[in-house]
């Protein structure tokens, strides 16, 4: 028999339905009926006569919760929906079968992240359409990405500023992730580089750019973000330059975005990494005479363009 959802509030609904899940197998279905969650004027959880009202968000939201994925609802009579939630598998995630931090194939061609859009994601997609107005780079612009993978961030700064044209040059070290970039963006120039090695040619004699992007990339365990973002500020940021850093604060579990990053050692997303590492570089660029401005869900971007007056 269906399990019917009417009159619970959160804590009670939150257990049976976590118990029910529980009792399946990872990718099968829990359903239930419940009150139409499209009915209007009312804040999540209020009581009506039909039980209590839950949004689609809402519903949404519990699914993330609970390691499951909402169905679409189906109608199920007057005033209520049928609704499933199917559990994800997390032996399906991709980092579950990625390669270890600082193979520079981890995130190659040919791995599961290569499948990822991040640009189809639409928290990052008008978080950085947000971070490009703030740093607002001008027509003719050079602009470096670092870890640029396939090179989206440098197609996507180009066709969210179309009105503009911009030198484009992206690094990554994984040389399958360069190889398609360079198909993908034949006008751009890519670089297969190390990002440790920036004293050191070619890498060294990059010149100096008015945007720098780096791109869920700084927080690798197997880099030194912070040495990276002070050595690119001090030596390949022209004086008008600007600078969008971005830290992730999503995970995938099984093929869904889930809010907050893993982290090792915890079993739950943790958010004091992130946060000391959003404090330093906002600290860090705010003195260097920046005006930083954060904004995104899933990638926090810090974005900062120069005071009146900086001159590197
Ligand atoms: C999580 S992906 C982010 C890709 C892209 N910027 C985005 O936001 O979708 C991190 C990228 O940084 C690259 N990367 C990691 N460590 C690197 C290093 N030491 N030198 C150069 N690239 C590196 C990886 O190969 C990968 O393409």
């Amino acid at each position: 028999m269906l399990l019917h959802v009417a009159d619970d509030d959160l804590f009670a609904l939150a257990r049976r339905l976590q118990d029910a899940l529980r009792a399946r197998a990872p990718g099968e279905t829990l359903w239930f009926t419940a009150p139409d969650p499209d009915r209007r004027g009312l804040y999540e959880g209020e009581p009506t006569p039909d039980g209590r009202h839950r949004s689609l968000a809402g519903w949404v939201m519990l699914a993330e919760e609970l390691g499951a994925t909402l169905l679409t609802p189906q109608p199920a009579g007057p005033g209520r929906v049928r609704l499933g939630l199917r559990r994800l598998d997390r032996d399906a995630s991709w980092q579950t079968r990625a390669a270890p931090s600082g193979d520079p194939e981890k995130y190659g061609a040919d791995s599961d992240f290569a499948r990822i859009r991040k640009f189809e994601e639409p928290p990052f997609l008008f978080a950085f359409a947000r971070a490009l107005d703030f740093v607002d780079p001008a027509d003719g612009a050079r602009v470096l990405a670092l870890g640029c993978n396939r090179g989206d961030e440098l197609d996507a700064l180009c066709r969210l500023r179309s009105d503009r044209t911009f030198e484009c040059h992206g690094i990554d070290h994984a040389a399958s992730a360069i190889e398609r970039a360079r198909t993908l963006h034949p006008t751009m120039t890519f670089l297969t580089a190390d990002l440790q090695r920036l004293d050191a040619p070619p890498l060294a004699e990059m010149g100096r750019f008015d945007l720098i992007l780096a791109l869920n990339v700084l927080h690798s365990p197997s880099l030194d973000g912070k040495a990276i973002l002070q050595r690119l500020v001090a030596e390949h940021l022209t004086p008008a330059g600007a600078v969008i850093v971005g830290l992730p604060n999503v995970r995938y579990v099984d093929h869904t975005l889930h809010h907050g990053a893993r982290v090792k050692g915890f079993s739950h997303p943790e958010l004091s990494v992130l946060v000391r590492d959003a404090a330093y570089y906002r600290r860090y660029l705010a003195r260097h005479k920046f005006r930083v401005m954060i904004t995104g869900r899933h990638t926090l971007l810090i974005c900062a363009r120069p005071l009146p007056g900086r001159r590197g």
